[in-house]
């Protein structure tokens, strides 16, 4: 699939529901099959990902029906799953394939977990030692560097042994592996981050009633004394601040009589590309702030003309509050008066392509210049439009959205190509563009 995008003539205007948050619809999924009466969800994403933890836990004996515009999930409970029959294809889903990793880790039967091309490339050593401290049987593919899907998983044999881990990097999806295999250890199992990685498995399993504490980085799952039962009632995912960034830059580059992105999450761990926009100097205003379940959500709106942001430096704890955004961040960069500065950002090197080449070979392809560094990259803010491009995209959702608001500002017909893995995230980010006045169409 490819995306063609004009540059933009008149400012951004509407309003625009984006679809549920992709973390929040994975463990809304995975942690329904752990409770012992169903849970309504609303607000699922409908991203490819979310479909793959959907269809892996029906696999393990979940049943997920509609009612209305909600899913009621009716999960086995902790100790209830069944043998899924066939190996479970994760897609190019990190979270499914890890978070799955932790919570079959302590089953007694044996799974296998396997992905598309980009997720079988992904490293595992990550999660695979912590579960095998724990006494797991977790084994993948290759003896070099790392370890890589398939997967296979389990069976244990009793309970798990309860650790004390600290992580190596700032990662939600390796700190959530061991705090659901930890359910299955007797005792108190911990983790502790070097970063403030997203919180969501700690608020959402706390919501459920699992026996965890969190105090600053270190999160404990004591299972001593406990029935064993995590129930659930109503959840509601809001909406997705990682899909709701293409938007705001979109508006802030393109300028905006009024754009109106409703119900997004507004988890702190989540909003540091809202930081950084107000480093540079950009406006977003938070509106109708409440919370959901255990999720903080506001409506972003942005309004103003485009304006000359300044550049800025990404570091520290703001780069992995801000991982997912630094492709898009650039394109904001790339706008920008001065060279901003992207440091501690080395795990943009694994995820769904190696952002910092994907995301400076973006930036180059429409004129600007991008250095790639070990642990991140510079982009100098150009005064002029960007040089309208060709660009490929890579297989990655957010390299290809980035590219599209990038093609805003260009001075000529911007083509992004292998562009279909925008449906593992943002299904209809090119109609909520046009939505807003953007002349973008797929084909
Ligand atoms: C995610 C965690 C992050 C993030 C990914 C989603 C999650 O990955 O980049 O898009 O839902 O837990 P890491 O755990 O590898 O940092």
């Amino acid at each position: 699939m490819k995306l063609v995008i004009e540059p933009a003539t008149r400012p951004l205007s509407g309003t625009v529901t984006i679809p549920g948050d992709k973390s929040i619809g994975h463990r809304a999924l995975l942690f329904s099959l752990l409770s012992a009466t169903p849970v309504r969800v609303r607000g699922l994403g409908g991203g490819a990902d979310n479909g793959r933890s959907a269809k892996a836990i029906t696999a393990l004996g979940a049943r997920i029906e509609r009612d209305g515009d909600a899913f009621v999930i009716t999960g086995t409970g902790l100790d209830g799953m069944r043998p899924p029959g066939a190996p479970i294809d994760c897609g190019n889903s990190g979270t499914t394939i890890r978070l799955l990793s932790g919570l079959l880790a302590g089953q007694q039967f044996q799974t296998t977990l396997f992905g598309d091309d980009s997720l079988n490339k992904r490293p595992m050593r990550r999660v695979i030692e912590p579960l095998a401290q724990m006494g797991a049987k977790v084994t993948g593919q290759g003896a070099g560097v790392d370890v890589m899907p398939p997967l296979v998983v389990g069976p244990a044999h009793g309970r798990l042994t309860a650790i004390d881990y600290t992580l190596p990097m700032a990662s939600a999806q390796v700190k959530t592996a061991i705090l659901l295999a930890g359910l299955y250890a007797d005792g108190a199992t911990s983790v502790t981050e070097p970063g403030p990685s997203r919180d969501h498995s700690e608020r959402m399993l706390a919501y459920l009633g699992a026996p965890l504490v969190t105090t600053g980085r270190r999160t404990t799952i004591d299972t001593h004394g406990w029935d064993r039962r995590l129930a659930g009632t109503d959840f509601e995912v809001p909406s997705d601040p990682s899909s709701a960034a293409f938007l705001v830059v979109a508006a802030l580059v393109a300028g905006a009589d009024e754009v109106r992105l409703p119900n997004i999450c507004t988890n702190p761990t989540r909003t540091g590309f809202l930081d950084v926009i107000a480093a540079m100097g950009g406006h977003v205003l938070r509106e109708n702030v409440r919370t959901t379940g255990p999720e903080p959500i506001a409506d972003l709106v942005i309004r103003g003309k485009a304006r000359p942001l300044r550049a800025t430096e990404i570091a520290g704890d703001l780069a992995v509050r801000s991982i997912d955004e630094l492709p898009i961040l650039a394109v904001l960069a790339a706008r920008a008066r001065g060279t901003t500065v992207i440091r501690d950002a080395e795990e943009l090197r694994v995820k769904e392509s190696d952002r910092i080449a994907t995301t400076c070979a973006m930036l180059r392809a429409f004129g600007v210049t991008c250095e790639v560094r070990p642990d991140g990259f510079t982009v100098e803010g150009r005064d002029g439009p960007l040089v309208g491009a060709q660009v490929h995209a890579d297989g990655d959702h957010r390299i290809a959205m980035a590219a599209a608001v990038a093609g805003l500002v260009a001075d000529d017909t911007t083509v992004v190509d292998d562009a279909d893995n925008v449906a593992t995230s943002y299904p209809g980010f090119a109609e909520a563009m046009a939505l807003l006045g953007a002349s973008i169409v797929t084909r």
